[in-house]
């Protein structure tokens, strides 16, 4: 299989910096080769999911990367952390800073993080604060830290008032997407994982929506070339929307389409497993499409068509598919004020239009919400 490479080009300090997403398989035994340019006679630290160092198959994958990345570097130290989102909080993240920072670092020295979303937010955090600032790479191991996370700079960690409240913008110099990681993980993930595909479909894109809506079993076989061509369209439409805004002063936030409600229904999990990123983003999306046809924004029958992918796809549509929750909608509509596009108590929310036609609704009215949620719940 032909390596697919989409080059993110962003403005940083008046100059123009790009870098690469490597899409392709069996990527990591040679990363030695793809990031040659980066890490070359550099000191690497390598954060990585400890998942990695427990399984005796993906053992042989993460060993065969570290092998082919210490051919090139002067040294290559790890550190292993929980993949959960319990993980990503600030205790855990200065635990990752001491613990670099007695590998005596400088300023030329690399992080790799390995492994998913979590991962890549918390080890991008840290490089980000790091002597002011050091550079990271990310190889992204689930589907969703492929085709969503690794990509567009978002860095950090969550607060106990929110999720990812506390953060950075720091760009990756590279991303490599291997799809044969994707093989050996819990089809749960996996499956969360296609909820961000379908939203970028949602967000821009019909026909790959249509695409979707016909392929979806054979993605769900791990169809190699499928596959690469879902994790390609996903980080090319990331790439086209933050290369026009990249710190999330406009179209960025069509990215967040379902995430207002996806982050207040997990805090209520406690990020403890109940519920997991993709799954409270599938609840979120239809939220936002059901809300959208509620107020005529966009037409039901659309609704139908995103509610039966993510059915189909084996994802919770509804609050109503996680009672063991007990959400209430006067504390979802509290936790939307610590939402970061709210603005003067004004609540923002990504609606559709139409299946590829998303948009941004400002100063969302507060008891058309609560009609809804009253619904829903
Ligand atoms: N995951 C949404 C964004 O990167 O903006």
């Amino acid at each position: 299989m032909k390596i697919e490479t989409i080059n993110v080009s962003l403005k940083k300090d008046l100059e123009l910096f790009s870098y690469p997403i490597f899409v392709g398989n069996n990527l990591l035994t040679r990363a030695d080769n793809l990031l040659n340019k980066y890490i070359k006679n550099k000191k690497i630290i390598i954060i990585h999911d400890c998942f990695f160092s427990s399984k005796p198959v993906l053992d042989e994958t993460f060993k065969e990367f570290v092998k082919s990345i210490k051919e090139i570097t002067i040294s290559v130290n790890l550190i292993a952390i929980s993949g959960g989102d319990q993980t990503k909080n600030m205790i855990e993240l200065t635990n990752i800073i001491e613990k670099t920072l007695s590998y005596e670092i400088d300023r030329e020295c690399l992080i790799i993080a390995f492994g998913g979303g979590v991962i890549g937010d918390i080890a991008g955090f840290a490089a980000s604060i790091l002597l002011r600032g050091i550079k990271f790479i990310n190889v992204p191991t689930t589907l969703l830290s492929q085709v969503d996370s690794s990509v567009g700079g978002k860095t950090g960690v969550n607060s106990k008032l929110g999720k990812n409240l506390i953060g950075s913008f720091h760009q990756p110099v590279a991303v490599i997407a291997d799809i044969n990681i994707l093989k050996s993980l819990p089809d749960r993930e996996f499956r969360a994982g296609f909820a961000e595909v379908i939203k970028y479909g949602l967000i821009k894109d019909k026909s790959f929506f249509n695409w979707l809506e016909l392929e979806f079993e054979n993605i769900f076989k791990y169809d190699d070339l499928k596959l690469q061509k879902v994790i390609t369209k996903c980080c090319q439409i990331k790439a086209d929307i933050i290369q026009e805004d990249e710190k999330e002063y406009g179209n960025r936030a069509l990215l967040n389409l379902g995430h207002t409600f996806a982050h207040a229904i997990e805090s209520f999990g406690n990020y403890d497993g109940k519920i997991i990123h993709g799954e409270a983003v599938a609840i979120g999306i239809c939220m936002a499409f059901k809300f959208s046809s509620k107020y005529s924004f966009c037409s039901r029958s659309d609704t139908e068509r995103v509610i039966n992918i993510f059915k189909k796809s084996k994802l919770p549509t509804s609050l109503k598919d996680i009672p063991d929750l007990s959400i209430t909608t006067l504390t979802m509509v509290e936790k939307f004020k610590y939402d970061k596009k709210t603005r003067n108590n004004k609540l923002t929310f990504i609606l559709n239009h139409q299946i590829g036609e998303a948009f941004i609704k400002h100063d969302v009215n507060v008891n058309e919400l609560i009609e809804f949620i009253n619904e829903e719940i």
